[in-house]
């Protein structure tokens, strides 16, 4: 096989100095301070009779340095410009340089007090230097961190595949996402809040950038004609007056097109109907009939075949309906087939890659009270009508019904009245107060058989 652990790099010697320097310098969880190549999307990319060439890993690790710079210096070829561009590529890319300087490189704290490195201080040692989710303490979690690398994000109040906003990202930065590994950062300063906030964004965006880079050249066999100056071309976006991009890049011009989709992030919040029915956390008295009503529609609704919440979350909402199921970064990659089987010579081949073991993804137990995207009545519609990204849970609202009461349910479309997923939302927020030794009530057209 072509392809080895650590594809040579050809850097300049001053960045090889710098790079081995702050090695001695650094604290926890970076003994790796050089970004990981993506092998194992090389291996799946890649026919088994044609490999990708050493020559052309090295040069997509030479565009993505260009791009990109390295851990300890993001900006490395700040004024150098790159290709057609007069400004360093990540201001172009509408990076703020100073934010990410922040984030990046070692970890210390300055005569002034300070704090540096704030990325490998505070995040590496579980999402890793390259923010693949496969830092020295990622094997021990479950679920796994995020690898940022697919440009793929679950709890956000934007619509399906959108991106995160920013105020989405900062608020998993403050609240962490309680039931996981992963910590609430809320008694750091804002500024360092966002300046890891866009060190996310920019290892997500580089992570991507090398995916669409290996996707080409395992099917041209060749870098992209218009070489760098393509790849990085198409910036600035350009954006109208309420600061979003005014039309979609050329596909060829790669970091554009994805910049684009973190920019269009904010056109596509899910904007909730108001409700009809009073919510779950603040009905008393006469309300209170009202939401036992809204409870009681709910609970039809998550055991009917038009949702189906029930055939995953258990007929007693335990989160074990669907035990066998993978989240979208384990399918990527090990790849099971209609069965959820799995191929012992190809995951062992992953694995050998660096790959995590494989791990299912289970439904949510709603009988806990635990929510990861947050346990606000507007998060829980949110995780209904957008499903989960990246997750097997499915969206029960469409593209259109984002717009909240501006479109009517008709132009809406979607498989539940918009209304309705507040009555779903009422009864999730219902079941962990609900006795679980009272057996489950009838349904018509659905068969509860207690496990
Ligand atoms: C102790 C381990 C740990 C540390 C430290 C940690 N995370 Fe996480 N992080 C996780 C896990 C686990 C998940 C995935 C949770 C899930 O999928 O439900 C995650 C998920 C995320 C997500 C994805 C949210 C989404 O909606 O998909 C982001 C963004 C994130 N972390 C950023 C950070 C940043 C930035 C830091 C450092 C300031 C950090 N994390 C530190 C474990 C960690
Ligand atoms: C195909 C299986 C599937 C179906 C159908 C499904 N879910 Fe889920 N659901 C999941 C999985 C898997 C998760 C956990 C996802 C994760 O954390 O990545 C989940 C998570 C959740 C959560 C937790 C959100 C959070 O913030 O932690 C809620 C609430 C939920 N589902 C409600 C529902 C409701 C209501 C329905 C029906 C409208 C439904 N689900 C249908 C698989 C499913």
């Amino acid at each position: 096989m072509s392809i080895r652990k650590h594809p040579p790099r050809p850097w300049p010697l001053l960045v090889l100095a710098l790079t081995l320097g702050s090695g001695v310098a650094v604290g926890c969880g970076s003994s790796e301070p050089y970004f990981r190549a993506n092998l194992t999307e090389m291996r799946l990319r890649e026919s088994r009779d044609e490999p990708i060439s050493p020559e052309l890993q090295s040069e997509i690790s030479n565009v993505l340095l260009s791009l990109f710079g390295d851990p300890d210096a993001p900006d490395i070829f700040a004024g150098q410009g790159v290709a057609a561009e007069a400004k360093a590529p990540l201001e172009a890319f509408g990076f703020d340089l100073a934010k990410l300087q922040l984030a990046a490189g070692p970890a210390f704290s300055d005569q002034t007090g300070k704090q540096h490195g704030l990325y490998r201080l505070h995040c590496a040692h579980c999402h890793g230097v390259s923010g693949d989710g496969n830092g020295p303490t990622a094997p021990f979690l479950n679920p796994y961190p995020r690898d940022y690398r697919q440009g793929k994000y679950k709890f956000k109040s934007t619509f399906g595949d959108a991106k995160p906003t920013d105020d989405d990202l900062k608020r998993i930065l403050k609240d962490g996402i309680p039931g996981t590994a992963m910590p609430s950062f809320v008694l750091l300063p804002d500024n360092e809040i966002d300046a890891l906030v866009e060190y996310v964004k920019y290892l997500s965006v580089r992570g991507e950038t090398e995916i669409r880079l290996i996707e080409y050249v395992a099917d041209e066999g060749e870098m992209p004609e218009g070489g760098i100056a393509e790849i990085a071309g198409g910036v600035p976006l350009q954006l109208d007056d309420d600061g979003l991009p005014e039309a979609e890049p050329e596909y060829e011009n790669v970091v554009a097109s994805i910049l684009y989709k973190w920019a269009a992030a904010p056109t596509r919040i899910v904007q909730p109907v108001v409700p009809t029915v009073p919510l779950n956390s603040q009905s008393s008295g006469k309300d209170a009939e009202a939401l036992a009503a809204s409870i009681e529609r709910g609970r039809k609704l998550f055991f009917s075949a038009e949702t189906k919440c029930a055939s995953c979350h258990g007929d007693a909402a335990l989160g074990d309906g669907e035990t066998t199921n993978f989240d979208d970064w384990t399918k990527a990659v090990f790849q099971p087939d209609a069965n959820m089987q799995i191929e012992a010579a190809h995951a062992a081949e992953m694995l050998a890659l660096g790959a995590l073991p494989v791990r299912n993804i289970r439904p949510r137990n709603l009988r806990q009270g635990i929510y990861r995207g947050g346990r606000r009545p507007i998060d829980i519609y949110r995780r209904i009508f957008s499903g989960i990204n990246g997750s097997p849970m499915p969206a029960q609202g469409s593209e259109a019904g984002i717009a909240g009461d501006n479109v009517s349910d008709d132009e809406a479309g979607g498989s539940v009245r918009r209304q309705k997923i507040w009555d779903l939302v009422n009864y999730v927020l219902s079941l962990p107060y609900e006795p679980l030794s009272q057996p489950p009530r009838p349904v018509e057209g659905y068969d509860i058989t207690l496990r």
